[in-house]
């Protein structure tokens, strides 16, 4: 019998609603993006962000609910974001599936941001299977994860300091591309030349990430070169990180045996970076990437993430709490 579960993503600033079949099959998922709100602000504004999740969240189910073509009775399981995010908007998007979930009389199954990221790929590869090695590249996590099984994670690498969505955004803005950055610089980069020498962190026998120090070198060669192409200082910062994540997969590749590789998270939808780690494929290794629409926030994946806790009988209580730093 086919399971219909109902995603809610609100840890940010984007409100989604989602149904997806077996999770696997995407019925709708809206996402009413509060983007043109805070770019006057040159970032997110958390009070702004929750306001507007409680503005749109029953709209956006409705409209959910219709493009489906479902009812509520037919849900089998709904699933909010419960962290990690921002505890105001999260706070939205649970309470609201917390109600549901009491409404209709249908379990709560609540979704960590993170494996949503990683289930993304299900949506758009209907046969992947753990286990499987994910970089997961966002605006608030930078991660290696060994994916274990469905609902079994193993963090192997991270982010020491700044998430790489992190160092886009601010280089975007140092460059005056605006907010959401990441799109920006993506764009400007292909008319550029990495010619500009960046610093590469590595850690010694570590799969960790720093990107601080290049995000600091791109503000420093940007300010005492105000004349420099910045079409080559994109280009030039694209190519340093991406050369750090590749490294380090490379590392963990060998480390874990994984023959399979996904890409995860905002970041993933970045062109230079998909085609670097498209050229990892070989013989022993498939590369997974999710549909652009897929990458950046949105609740086809939570409700994906939340079908495998679902069938695996990973059910909340109606007390669950919004945990803004929650980990893989
Ligand atoms: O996954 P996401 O929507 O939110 C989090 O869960 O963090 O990621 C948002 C991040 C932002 O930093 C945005 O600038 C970045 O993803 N991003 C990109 C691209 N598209 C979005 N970064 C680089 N290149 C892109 N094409």
């Amino acid at each position: 019998m086919d399971i219909l579960t109902l995603g809610i993503e609100s840890s940010c600033d984007e409100t989604s609603v989602a149904i997806v079949k077996n999770g696997r099959e995407i019925l709708s998922n809206i996402i009413d993006t509060q983007i043109p709100i805070h770019e006057k602000y040159g970032g997110v504004v958390p009070e702004i962000a929750s306001r507007n999740h409680i503005e749109a969240i029953s709209r956006v189910t409705k409209k959910a609910l219709k493009e489906a073509n479902i009812e509520f009775g037919d849900i089998d399981a709904v699933c909010p974001t419960y962290g990690p995010g921002l505890v105001g908007a999260l706070l939205v998007g649970l309470s609201y599936g917390k109600a549901l979930s009491y409404a209709i009389n249908k379990p709560l199954v609540g979704v960590n941001h993170i494996h949503g990221h990683i289930a993304a790929n299900y949506i758009t590869h209907k046969d992947l299977k753990p286990p499987f090695l994910c970089l997961l590249i966002s605006g608030g996590n930078t991660q290696i994860v060994h994916v274990k099984d469905y609902t079994s994670f193993e963090l192997i690498g991270k982010t020491r300091d700044d998430a790489i969505g992190e160092a886009f955004d601010k280089i975007a803005r140092v460059v005056g591309l605006g907010y959401p950055g990441g799109p920006k610089v993506d764009a400007l980069a292909r008319r550029g030349l990495p010619n500009i020498e960046l610093p590469k962190t590595h850690f010694e026998n570590s799969l960790d990430f720093s990107f601080s120090g290049i995000k600091t070198a791109v503000i420093n060669v940007n300010h005492k070169n105000p004349d420099i192409k910045k079409e080559d200082l994109c280009a030039s910062f694209e190519n340093a990180v991406t050369e750090v994540l590749i490294e380090n997969v490379k590392k963990a590749l060998k480390q874990t045996g994984c023959t399979k590789l996904a890409i995860a998270g905002g970041v993933s939808a970045n062109s230079y970076i998909r085609t670097e780690v498209l050229k990892l494929e070989s013989d022993s290794l498939k590369v997974y990437m999710p549909d652009m629409k897929l990458c950046t926030d949105n609740a086809a994946m939570i409700a994906s993430a939340g079908y495998f806790k679902f069938v695996n009988k990973e059910i909340n209580e109606l007390d669950l709490n919004a945990i803004p730093n929650l980990k893989l």
